[in-house]
């Protein structure tokens, strides 16, 4: 696992945005997460794109996870989401934006990655209790496209997004552990000191369905990037810090 710290969560965002143009200049396969996190990544790859440096017209991109009961075009449906907060705001066309839909179901969605030929690199955020997409604490690391219940944490947390937290829909479609996995290159973004415990935990501590995250040590290819603060839990850090100055020439 590469582990990039950077001083603050705009850095966090710049470093994101170099790692997914880079796929995008390629007509790469993109997975898109939700959440705040990923939020200034975005703003960076549009300014990027306003300003003529790249373009992702040749991409294809697929969500994470949705909500299961709020209407498609809901404010905070994950549909909704991501084309307000990145894909309307660039050249990718609004077709090749897909998410799980909870008509169709988990293996319509497996299906339609696997048909695109599998996604080549996977954004995500991860949660205060470590989940990732929405994969709580005690998901399968094997597991595929499927209707989970949130964790009440997960619900407080995401209830800022909503005017109560009763409205926080509890049920959820999401791409499982084992589905993020078959993603060519994992990503994982975190800031602030609301992170801190779980980026140590999935990056030092052991691979348990305890922490879904730590599902990123046994990628080949996963980079995790922090700001200080989220990082600020970690025991090694000199030694990250050590190895960021001595990158190898690849
Ligand atoms: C949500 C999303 C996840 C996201 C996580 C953290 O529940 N389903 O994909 O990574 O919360 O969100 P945030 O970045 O807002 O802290």
């Amino acid at each position: 696992m590469d582990i990039l710290l950077r001083p603050t969560a705009t850095d966090v965002a710049v470093a994101a945005a170099d790692i997914l143009a880079d796929f995008a200049r390629r007509g790469a396969t993109l997975g898109l997460a939700t959440g705040s996190t990923p939020v200034a990544t975005y703003r960076e790859l549009i300014r990027r794109y306003d300003a003529g440096e790249v373009s992702f017209a040749d991409c294809r991109a697929f969500l994470l996870d949705e909500y299961i009961g709020l209407p498609r075009d809901h404010e905070q449906s994950y549909h909704r989401t991501i084309r307000r907060e990145f894909t309307s705001h660039v050249d990718i066309p609004d077709e090749a934006v897909h998410g799980p839909d909870p008509e169709q179901g988990g293996q319509a969605y497996e299906d339609a990655i696997t048909a695109a030929g599998g996604v080549d690199i996977q954004l995500l955020g991860v949660g205060t209790n470590g989940h990732v997409g929405f994969n709580e604490p005690g998901s399968s690391l094997a597991s595929r496209t499927r209707m989970k219940t949130l964790h009440p944490q997960t619900v407080a947390d995401n209830a800022r997004f909503f005017d109560s937290a009763d409205e926080v829909p509890i049920h959820v479609l999401t791409q499982g552990l084992g589905t993020i996995r078959r993603a060519g290159h994992l990503l994982l973004l975190a800031t602030g000191a609301g992170k801190a415990d779980a980026v140590h935990k999935l990056v030092e501590g052991p691979v348990t369905a305890s922490c879904p995250a730590s599902v990123l040590q046994l990628h080949e290819y996963a980079t995790v990037i922090v700001d200080e603060a989220a990082a600020s839990r970690l025991h090694d850090l000199e030694y990250y810090r050590f190895i960021e100055a001595h990158q190898p020439r690849r």
